[in-house]
């Protein structure tokens, strides 16, 4: 007896699916950064915070970014950020002339002090070594809280589905690198963008969802404004856990590789790019209620035109759009591989290893 067409196609879309799912952790795990790898970081995080105190007695350097938000891969940049604890401090601006002068005698990093950049940073990089085939780059930062909190924010949302956050969040990174889609200098999107995007589609567009809204569960006991502010900005999320684990399950029983495809289904077609604002914290947000629009008006020059193509609005600074710098061409771009993504998945070739291959060639 023949199975019915119907039936055959369901079996191989289902094969293909688990298949696919395997695929993309195996694929994952082979990227995420060596134990070594991570103890080099550490010690080099260390003895930088060493040679600060050095000028800063009451400074600590701590982690951000993808070192500290689960969501590392092999060799990527190390970002630190310097928080000084006391009063009286020097300005940023002079602590970076002066780090990076005794960088430059203390060790063999290569300095780059940049004082006068709208956020002073120092940028180093390290030489390639037997320990570190591929050298280190990192850019050391200061007094910037807000990036604190919304690494342990994206930490927070990594570690409510690990499985499948995380290798959704990994294989983002890595397919927009090797696609060239992943320099905010050249128009396209950071990495902390396709982040957003990622817990965006996990919290408001899947039904049921992935993920909570960890911004607007209710917290636990009372809070003051004093509580939940920096820099003017609330900050508050429900950040406990393992009460969270204990309290809330996604109805939603997805595997990966189904939300990966419908990830770059909806966002090759469904995402309103026009009108609509990405928010994790409120959902989708039209951009004129932020003063985002493209205000056909302004004529080729109107700048908010070309810094609010594509709008991801940051969880904590909201009158901040994450993806300012990606232009009509970046954006269109983009949306052309999400678009050739969301097509070679859906061919569905014999293996899912082929697909993923192509994927990211
Ligand atoms: P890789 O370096 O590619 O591994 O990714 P990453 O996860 O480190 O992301 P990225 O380097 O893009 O950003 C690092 C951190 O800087 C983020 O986790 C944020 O804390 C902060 N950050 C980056 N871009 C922005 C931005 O546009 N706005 C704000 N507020 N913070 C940002
Ligand atoms: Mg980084």
């Amino acid at each position: 007896p023949t199975t019915p067409p119907m039936q055959r196609r369901l079996a191989s879309k289902m094969r293909f699916v688990a298949d696919l799912s395997q695929c993309l952790f195996d694929f994952v795990i082979q990227l995420l950064p060596t134990t070594e790898e991570m103890a080099v970081k550490e010690d080099v995080r260390k003895l930088l915070e060493r040679l600060i105190r050095t000028i800063e007695p009451d400074s600590r350097l701590l982690s951000f970014g993808s070192t500290a938000n689960g969501f590392s891969l092999r060799n990527s940049d190390m970002d630190l950020c310097c928080l000084i604890d006391s009063k009286e401090r020097l300005a940023a601006t002079d602590l970076v002339t002066m780090l990076g002068d005794l960088l430059e005698r203390e060790t063999k990093f290569h300095v780059k002090p940049l004082p006068h950049a709208r956020i002073p940073i120092v940028k180093l990089s390290l030489d390639p070594s037997p320990g570190l085939p591929l050298g280190i780059a990192c850019d050391i930062g200061f007094e910037n809280r807000l990036a604190l909190e919304n690494t342990r924010l994206l930490m927070c949302y990594a570690m409510v589905d690990p499985t499948r956050v995380r290798t959704m969040v990994l294989f983002l990174k890595v397919w927009s690198k090797r696609r060239k889609i992943n320099s905010p200098y050249k128009g396209t999107l950071s990495s902390y963008g396709y982040v957003l995007l990622v817990i965006y589609f996990l919290v408001h567009v899947k039904n049921p969802p992935v993920l909570p809204n960890l911004q607007q569960m209710p917290p636990l006991r009372p809070i003051t404004t004093e509580d939940t502010h920096l820099a003017g900005y609330n900050t508050w999320f429900f950040d406990d856990i393992e009460l969270l684990r204990q309290r809330w399950h996604s109805d939603n029983t997805e595997t990966v590789a189904e939300l990966l495809i419908d990830f770059f289904r909806y966002y090759s077609r469904d995402f309103s790019y026009n009108t609509g604002v990405a928010s994790i914290r409120a959902g989708l947000l039209k951009k004129e209620s932020k003063g985002w629009q493209n205000d056909l008006s302004g004529g080729r020059y109107n700048d908010s035109r070309e810094r609010n193509r594509l709008c991801i609005e940051d969880p904590f600074e909201i009158d901040f759009n994450v993806a300012r710098c990606v232009t009509k061409d970046g954006l269109y771009t983009i949306r052309g591989e999400f678009m050739r993504a969301a097509r070679v998945l859906s061919t569905r070739p014999e293996r899912a290893i082929i697909a993923l291959a192509e994927l990211c060639e």
